[in-house]
């Protein structure tokens, strides 16, 4: 019997044990033996459970699994950083094997916690971390050791995407966001979704991994998409294009530039069709070439899924023992980023308006809303301008033009 401490039972935990009874069959033929959730570690044992659990499985007690010496994979799915990271840390120091979806905990901690599992020559596997049913976490380390890895950008939020693409239905920001929080795909509080900080997490976590080398969260250069506006969604869409957050890190000469922000992409993209709470991710590889992953970001079923593959990898024994990480010195040139961008801004007077034509290859609107798509310049030279000129960033919205103008 192979027995599993699950950490959290929630959206992602009930999904596990739904598909682990479903299938049980199966994966008894596969794996010869009975893959067994020992116990369930939870916050409230009060709380009412949609699954009917044997009695006794359930605990609120972290060490009650941690000291089963029976319990030799754990899987955290609680989604609490810090405790979370304990959980992760205290299990590999333990001896256990760990499949964690938590994404932050993973940016936060990946050079640690690699190391540790890989010290102590057990698995560390965080599939579901990025992108949610999709597999693009294994597909990036098989290509590693035969690829210098170019470029990996990404739709990484559901959320945001879920709301870009029912403003383009015609909602505007509030009406598209309380429905995303109605149908589940929002928190009540938005804040790290529609800010870009979810996606950053992700692409640290990519990032790091393809490019080999150090790549903190915090530097990564973010911008969501709470300031844009029906008026936005309008212009860009009469362009024929379409607006995405998009997460993006490239290599280039002598280092390399991350950011996250709102890109607008035409309709020849790959990411053009990607709609509601899809993901996408490309790779470009110098000897794979293009590899896009697409799908399900997010849900009980497919990051259960991805979960349940990482948890197939440890119990066949088909993990990597190395520490996928490298230790590459890279340089962070993301202040070197240059692009066309489409700008909006809400306050603005003829003064002003005079400053930003100057930098303008079209301008589309010089109502109260003023709207113009930038010549080719460098990002960091926009942003200065708005501080230097004490325009607030609730008052304007960018996006980048993705080969559009470029
Ligand atoms: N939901 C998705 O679609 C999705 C997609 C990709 C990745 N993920 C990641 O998967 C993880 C889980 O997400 P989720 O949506 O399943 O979360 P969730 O629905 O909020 O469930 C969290 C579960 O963990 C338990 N828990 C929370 N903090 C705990 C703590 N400190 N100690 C013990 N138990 C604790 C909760 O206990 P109670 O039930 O007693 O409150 C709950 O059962 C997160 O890291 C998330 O980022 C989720």
């Amino acid at each position: 019997m192979i027995n599993i401490g699950l950490l959290g039972l929630g959206t992602v935990g009930t999904g596990v044990l739904k598909i682990l009874e479903k299938r049980k069959e199966e994966l008894i033929k596969i794996t010869g033996d009975d893959i067994n959730i020992k116990k369930i570690l939870v916050r409230d044992l009060a709380k009412k459970r949609d699954i009917e659990l044997e009695g006794g499985i359930i605990t609120d007690n972290f060490d009650e699994i941690l000291k089963d010496e029976d319990i030799t994979i754990i899987v955290e799915v609680t989604g609490d950083l810090e405790e979370g990271y304990k959980y992760v840390s205290e299990s590999l120091r333990a001896g256990k094997h760990v499949v964690t979806a938590n994404k932050a905990l993973v940016s936060k901690y990946f050079e640690e916690l690699s190391d540790l599992a890989h010290k102590k020559k057990l698995a560390l596997l965080y599939e579901a971390s990025v992108g949610g049913g999709i597999p693009v976490i294994k597909p990036l380390k098989e290509l590693i050791p035969f690829n210098d890895i170019k470029e990996v950008r990404g739709i990484l939020n559901g959320t945001c995407n879920y709301i870009l693409t029912r403003m383009e239905e015609g909602l505007d920001y509030a009406e598209a966001l309380k429905i995303a929080q109605e149908q589940g795909f929002a928190e009540a509080d938005p804040t790290d979704d529609v800010e870009g900080l979810d996606t950053r997490r992700k692409l640290r976590i990519l990032g790091t991994l393809a490019l080999q080398g150090q790549m903190p969260e915090e530097n990564i250069i973010v911008r969501g998409i709470s300031n844009i506006t029906a008026f936005d969604i309008s212009n860009i869409n009469k362009m024929g294009a379409s607006v995405k957050l998009i997460g993006e890190v490239k290599s280039c000469e002598g280092g390399y530039t991350a950011i996250v922000e709102p890109v607008i992409v035409e309709s020849s993209s790959p990411f053009y069709n990607v709609g509601y709470e899809e993901n996408a991710v490309f790779v470009k590889g110098d000897n794979v070439g293009d590899l896009m992953f697409y799908g399900n970001g997010a849900g009980m079923l497919p990051t259960a899924n991805a979960v349940l593959c990482d948890l197939m990898d440890i119990i066949a024994g088909s993990y990597r023992l190395n520490n996928p990480l490298g230790n590459k010195k890279l340089m962070d040139l993301s202040l070197a980023i240059k692009g066309s961008y489409y700008l909006r801004i809400s306050k603005i007077n003829g003064e002003l308006m005079d400053v930003f034509k100057s930098l303008a290859d079209k301008v589309l609107s010089t109502g109260a809303q003023f709207a113009l798509v930038t010549k080719h310049i460098l990002r960091k030279d926009l942003i200065d301008l708005f501080e230097n000129l004490g325009i607030e960033e609730k008052d304007y919205f960018i996006a980048k033009f993705d080969k559009i103008n470029t």
